[in-house]
């Protein structure tokens, strides 16, 4: 059976359930993702295009989701552009040469995804293959401020101070940095959309830590550019980030007609300060570590501020995390389903 209540909803066309999906749909608190990255480290598995999308389909099987998420990383076209690093396990990325002055801004490449990541483009396509139309694909890539963050700090940083020290210290600096990865990317995520990928999603998850001033000057420009230049893909374009409470406003600017919200904005709220744009979210990762009674309260709760309003997907507001117990996906994923919308 075909299923597109994703698309349906990216474009505010009327549907019968709420679709769902999850970011990290595909990871640690599956069993059977495990067991594969026993045998493989992380990159190798987002580098072979057998194992991509094995790992991709892997919670499709077991939970009735309505989008796939191509499974990779963001930091994956950061090899090609020249930044050396490792994903260092409960930490994250941990770079080795750190970009912190215009020289070391300027020696980036912009790169070149059919010759720089053909396995990316190999998954994607296998991956259509495999849906066969049945399940949405969704491709991806980290925004530029985000990624510029690991870039600078060489590690995950709570704080990103010597990323706000760049930005203000050496504005060049900072906007050639920005200005390469956003060339890279829009050419990253075109390049998924041209293999098959049907939506694409951009990942600002560190974007709270600035202030509405710092990033209409520092940010907005160049995650624009990479949403301007997929505009007549006709694809839809998520645009996430966490920590947005004064945010959406200028995110929406930037682009995206579908705008990905945390738990801290009530969706009636975003939708009132947004207007008619399709809003994906927002349940708070961590009642996913509770119990599949207190999941189903709070996610109809999110459902009935939804109100049958056209343009929801409904997701966590970040990533599902590794503890998270399998029966309370499937709880979630139920009455997400079991309710009749409108
Ligand atoms: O959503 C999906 O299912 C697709 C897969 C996906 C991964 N990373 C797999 C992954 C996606 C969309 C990402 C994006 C990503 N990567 C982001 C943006 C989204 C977010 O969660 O904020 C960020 C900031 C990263 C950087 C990164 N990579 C971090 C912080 C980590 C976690 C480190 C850890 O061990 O806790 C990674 C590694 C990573 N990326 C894992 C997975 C499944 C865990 C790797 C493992 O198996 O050890």
């Amino acid at each position: 059976m075909m299923n597109d209540r994703f698309l349906r909803a990216c474009r505010r066309e009327p549907i019968d359930r709420t679709p769902i999906w999850l970011m990290r749909q595909a990871g640690r608190y599956l069993p059977e993702y495990r067991a594969l990255r026993d045998k493989h480290d992380m990159l190798t598995m987002c580098r072979t295009p057998e194992l991509a999308v094995e790992v991709t389909l892997q919670p499709l099987k077991r939970f009735d989701l309505d989008a796939a998420i191509l499974f990779s990383d963001i930091m994956i076209p950061l090899t090609p552009m020249g930044i050396d690093f490792a994903i260092r396990e409960s930490v994250g990325p941990i770079v080795a040469n750190p970009v912190r002055d215009q020289r070391a801004a300027d020696a980036l490449r912009v790169i070149e995804p059919a010759s720089d990541v053909p396995f990316v483009i190999e998954a994607v396509r296998a991956l259509r293959r495999e849906l066969d139309g049945k399940t949405q694909l969704i491709g991806f890539a980290g925004a530029p401020f985000t990624l510029a963050s690991y870039i600078v700090e060489g590690k995950p940083s709570r704080d990103l101070l010597l990323t706000k020290k760049l930005m203000r210290c050496d504005p060049a600096a900072w906007h050639t940095l920005m200005d390469k990865l956003a060339q890279t990317i829009a050419a990253y995520l075109r390049a998924q959309i041209d293999a098959g990928a049907q939506a694409v999603q951009l990942f600002d998850s560190w974007i709270g830590a600035l202030s509405p001033r710092d990033y209409r000057e520092f940010v907005l420009p160049h995650s624009k550019k990479i949403f301007d230049a997929l505009v007549l893909s006709g694809v839809p374009r998520i645009h996430f980030g966490t920590g947005t409470a004064t945010l959406l406003e200028l995110m929406k600017e930037a682009g995206g007609n579908v705008i990905g919200i945390d738990w801290r904005v009530p969706l009636d709220q975003a939708w009132q300060r947004l207007g008619d744009v399709t809003l994906q979210g927002n349940l708070d990762p961590a009642v996913m570590l509770t119990s599949p009674d207190v999941i189903e309260c709070e996610a109809r709760e999110i459902l009935s501020q939804a109100n049958g309003r056209r343009g929801h997907i409904f997701n966590l507001g970040h990533g599902v995390l590794p503890s998270t117990p399998i029966e309370n996906v499937e709880r979630l994923v139920e009455v997400v389903h079991g309710t009749i919308v409108g």
